[in-house]
């Protein structure tokens, strides 16, 4: 009997530059032009690459305002900057975040197994539905989609994604020069999509990389969001808070995924994860609280007010209770407005407190490599996730993490040591998918 591998976590690294929180960015090590320098990038995804992550993460939105954190103000397109990407590294998954809302499936197709086929099976796409309602007026309309077709959208969207990737059959081009055959046009597919949103023909205009499709990704976190992550996502990127929060999402997502008949363990949970490591667990500590010590209470106003849709926190009282705020539509980032909303009434925060809890990105990591280490076997043994996607913020962290962390881990037998694949299926333990012509076609001839 062959034995099964034992489960392994995996580590995906999100390369935001100066960072998605108002700080970072001050660090003395971190070069300041971080989120539009391509050699940061290639460096960064290398050791990522070096220490075996799974995958480099991007993401994105289309809509910032002169108060937007610092990376997100000044970066570069995730597909163009993939694309470098893909030829300074060989085995690490690339993953972007695209939104379904501005953009048409044909063209998101067509960049995505660009990628796939430029990194040779590595593409990865983070499905996002777009929280920010002034990401509108960019796309030529006065009011953002509501959130509710928002997803009715992201939906159709991607399954018209997915029928254009199966364009052309693994073998549809002999490519025999001697008898001038090209292609076999008996394997190429028009997709011929006609729906409530789309309406697509097809064919895509490229074949198939060696991991099928690229594998998708998703974020969001309301009713509706779990619902597209169990139907169409491969890997998530979940937006938690401690232990607990965690267990109850990976149960609730993997349980939503097993009610529509798929296999739970096709869908990887991965958190954020943004640690604060020092040589000792209370040497971490005071560097913690050093740093909320130093944030500015109206920033992280304005990051509170971005799950609002950029809503001006700074007009209500501070170390009053939480404002009401069921007057706003909540067609932002409905889950974590709802949270935060749910979270500052069940424990009774004033302002301040609620803008000190979410709108920095909390931590629960925060100690001696060891200590941290401990913490992400507890969520993985636990069931709280499959792996983390660590936030790559100071440098000095970003190496600590490579150098003392992922060793223990890996001592520990539940990270690899080698890639065994090179592949971002591969690396996650997803199937290739067969493409959906050829598997007609085999049962029919099953069936004969
Ligand atoms: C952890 C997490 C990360 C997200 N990352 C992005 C992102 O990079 N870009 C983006 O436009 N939206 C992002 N979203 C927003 C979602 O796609 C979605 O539009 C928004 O959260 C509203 O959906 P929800 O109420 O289901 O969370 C993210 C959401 C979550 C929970």
């Amino acid at each position: 009997m062959t034995q099964q591998p034992a489960r392994q976590i995996k580590l995906g690294a999100i390369l935001a530059g100066v960072g998605a929180d108002h700080s970072i960015w001050r660090d003395p090590e971190l070069p300041g032009d971080a989120s539009i320098n391509i050699d940061w990038y290639i460096q960064n995804a290398r050791l990522a690459e070096a220490a075996k992550f799974d995958l480099v993460f991007i993401v994105d939105s289309p809509f910032i305002t002169p108060d937007t954190a610092p990376h997100f103000l000044n970066r570069l397109e995730p597909l163009t900057l993939l694309s470098a990407l893909a030829v300074s590294t060989s085995k690490i998954g690339l993953v972007a975040t695209l939104t379904t809302s501005y953009w048409e499936p044909y063209n998101v197709a067509r960049q995505f197994a660009s990628l796939d086929q430029i990194s040779h099976g590595r593409a990865g796409w983070n499905v996002v539905t777009t929280g920010l309602e002034g990401a509108a007026r960019n796309y030529g309309r006065e009011e953002h989609f509501d959130h509710a077709v928002r997803y009715e959208r992201a939906k159709e969207f991607v399954e018209v994604v997915q029928g254009l990737w199966d364009s052309y059959e693994d073998d549809a081009f002999p490519r025999d020069k001697v008898a001038g055959v090209f292609l076999d046009k008996a394997k190429q597919h028009a997709l011929n999509h006609k729906g409530k949103h789309f309406s697509v023909a097809g064919p895509l205009a490229l074949s198939r990389s060696k991991q099928g499709q690229p594998v998708i990704f998703q974020a969001g976190d309301s009713s509706a969001g779990r619902d597209l992550g169990a139907a169409i996502a491969e890997a998530v990127f979940a937006g938690v808070e401690g232990f607990e929060d965690a267990q109850a999402y990976y149960a609730d997502l993997k349980g939503r995924a097993a009610a529509l008949g798929r296999n739970p363990d096709h869908i990887t949970v991965l958190p954020g994860l943004t640690p604060i490591i020092a040589d000792t667990d209370e040497e971490a500590q005071a560097i913690a609280e050093a740093q909320l010590g130093a944030l500015d209470v109206n920033k992280l106003l304005v990051q509170l007010g971005r799950a609002f849709g950029y809503h001006d926190f700074s007009a209500y009282p501070l170390d009053e209770a939480f404002p009401d705020v069921s007057n706003l539509s909540l067609n932002s980032y409905k889950g974590r407005a709802e949270r935060i909303i749910r979270v500052a009434r069940e424990e009774n925060l004033t302002l301040r407190q609620a803008a000190y809890r979410f709108g920095v990105w909390r931590t629960d990591f925060v100690g001696s490599p060891k200590t941290i280490a401990d913490a992400i076997e507890r969520w993985f043994v636990g069931r709280a996730c499959d792996g983390f996607n660590l936030m790559v913020g100071r440098p000095r962290d970003f190496a600590v993490f490579l150098e003392k962390v992922v060793p223990i881990l890996q001592e520990r037998g539940l990270f690899r040591t080698e890639y065994e694949h090179d592949t971002l299926r591969g690396h996650l333990g997803l199937p290739v998918p067969e493409n959906r012509w050829t598997r007609v076609e085999t049962a029919l001839q099953a069936a004969e």
